[in-house]
């Protein structure tokens, strides 16, 4: 299966547009409750190869593996198939089929740094210590007093190692206890897991997130994480309140990576997108020195965590732009199932206004299900009816039409719907002023203009407090991105720039000519105009 041409010089990631797909909350094709790659197959249209598509470039899979659900998925029992209740692997093989044939690619979820207690590896490997595979995951004796060899902490609280009674060691987990940590110092890992990419990367497969990356490897000497105060504060902040130095971005990750990185080259134009929760003056290492030996992108988190406003997002994209090697770009993601969803976090007025913001940034994006049509958490009692974490609010299921099961199942939704009847995807797209609307526009705006897909970007200075602005240009195009991100109408001279600007796109219903020497700016307004006449100008001269 050959996937969609790609420009070797110009990848199909630069400026790209990924949609997360979460598969137990997508669509559900045979009525258990539960998503499947039949359901993803259905509602294919709404992603790509029709007008009222999205036209997004890619989409990427959240796991479709067999997993006993301890972490919904991210806890794998077998990574070369597919879940009995997604599907099975010909129906993974079609998926990728339908995606070529309307240009559009399908990432799925590489979980390298740990496995389920209930997969092969780890069973053997806890079978005795004198096991073949006892060293595929990390073991150690008690503390000399007993207890935990050390105070390294689970992502997901507690302590980061459980007691296997049977052998008197314990197993390291940096999340669920039922999510044994992979040992990478292992060579027969690191074989075992390119095997892996190998088997999905022939079946067409056109790259990976890859998940929880910074964990790969741990101290060799075990030994204990200090207390908070380092130069650079953990990010997210730990809640253990020791610096995660001897657990978290270790030196030897990048040569995890490295190793990925050479197996996905085995195969051309294939993605790798490191999910590395750190400030972006860290991600350069993961990136690699641009002989393609790092990820060929790493999600900036920043913006899924940042409070609204105009300076905490223009300090984001000013750090972005200033550490992000010269050969790579940004990338972005307002929501994911990991977080609050942004309509949430940042109020759902502002959604309209996110949508615009986002779409004009510089880098490779990544939209997650739901953000289109401006889904929301679901309610606080619906945080953890699955996970213990309390992620469920925001893996609610996709609201396709206004039924009371949003269209998403014929059968009982195995999370409820947070409000079908409010939002959906039907009514929607029948309503040219809806922000699924919105998002359709400005996407194919983003497709069609080499300036907002790859242009460079520069920041806009000394603005009024809640203005932000940036220009982006590429071949002779500009296009000025402003925004007033808060609650009273700005106004602003912004004729250093240009003295007329169109409207190609914005958050009201404002068009036409406009005059950038005196531009105001309603509350939550944002606009996108194209200054055609001063860069074919300046090309002409
Ligand atoms: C990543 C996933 C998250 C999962 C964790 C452990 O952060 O996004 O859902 O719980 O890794 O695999």
């Amino acid at each position: 299966m050959t996937p969609p041409a790609n420009d070797p010089a110009v990848p199909w990631w630069t400026g790209g547009v990924i949609y997360q797909v979460y598969p137990r909350s997508f669509a559900d094709a045979n009525g258990d409750g539960i998503g499947d790659l039949a359901g993803v197959m259905a509602h294919l249209d709404h992603l790509a190869g029709t007008r009222d598509s999205l036209g997004v470039d890619a989409v990427w899979l959240s796991p479709i593996y067999p997993s006993p659900l301890a972490d919904f998925g991210y806890d794998i029992s077998d990574f070369t198939d597919v879940a009995p209740e997604f599907g099975t692997l010909a129906d993974l093989d079609r998926l990728v089929e339908a995606c070529h044939a309307r240009g559009l690619r399908l990432l799925l979820d590489l979980v390298p740094c740990h496995t389920s207690i209930h997969h092969p590896w780890f069973v053997e490997s806890r079978s005795s210590r004198s096991s073949a595979g006892r060293d595929w995951y990390t073991w150690a004796d008690p503390a000399p007093g007993g207890g935990p060899p050390n105070n390294w902490i689970s992502s997901f609280g507690g302590s980061a190692w459980e007691l296997d009674p049977a052998s008197g060691q314990y197993y390291l987990h940096t999340f669920y206890r039922e999510q044994p940590d992979l040992n990478w110092r292992n060579p027969e890992v690191a074989d075992a897991i390119s095997g892996v990419l190998r088997f999905w990367f022939e079946r067409g497969v056109d790259g990976f997130r890859v998940d929880a990356i910074i964990h790969a490897i741990k101290d060799s000497q075990l030994r204990d994480n200090p207390p908070a105060g380092g130069p650079i504060p953990p990010f997210p902040p730990d809640p253990s309140g020791h610096d995660p130095v001897f657990t978290v971005d270790r030196p030897e990750v990048p040569e995890v990576i490295r190793l990925l990185r050479r197996v996905a080259n085995e195969y051309p134009g294939r993605l790798l997108i490191g999910e590395a929760y750190l400030p972006v003056e860290r991600l350069a290492r993961y990136l690699g020195d641009g002989a393609g030996d790092g990820f060929q992108r790493a999600f900036d988190f920043e913006l899924s965590v940042i409070p609204w406003g105009a300076e905490p997002l223009r300090s984001t994209i000013e750090r972005a732009e200033r550490f992000t090697p010269p050969d790579v770009e940004p990338t972005w993601a307002l929501s994911n199932h990991d977080l609050s969803r942004h309509a949430t976090r940042f109020g759902e007025e502002r959604s309209r206004l996110a949508a615009l913001l986002l779409l004009s940034m510089r880098g490779t994006l990544c939209l997650y299900a739901g953000e289109e049509i401006g889904m929301v958490d679901g309610p606080e009692a619906a945080t953890s009816l699955h996970d213990r974490f309390g992620r469920d609010r925001q893996r609610t299921p996709m609201q396709w039409d206004a039924s009371p099961t949003g269209g998403f199942t014929d059968g009982d939704p195995w999370l409820p719907l947070v409000d079908p009847e409010e939002r959906n995807v039907a009514d929607q797209s029948r309503d040219p002023g809806s922000l699924l609307s919105q998002y359709r526009r400005l996407l194919a705006l983003r497709r069609g203009s080499a300036a907002l897909r790859d242009g460079a970007l520069s920041l806009v200075h000394d603005l009024p407090p809640d203005l932000l602005a940036w220009t982006r240009t590429a071949d002779g195009e500009r296009v000025l991105m402003v925004a007033n991100l808060g609650d009273a109408p700005v106004t602003v001279d912004l004729s250093g720039i240009g003295s007329q600007a169109d409207v190609v796109a914005g958050t009201g219903s404002r068009q036409g000519s406009q005059p950038l020497a005196n531009l105001q700016l309603d509350p939550l307004e944002g606009l996108l105009l194209r200054l055609w006449k001063a860069a074919c100008l300046r090309s002409v001269l």
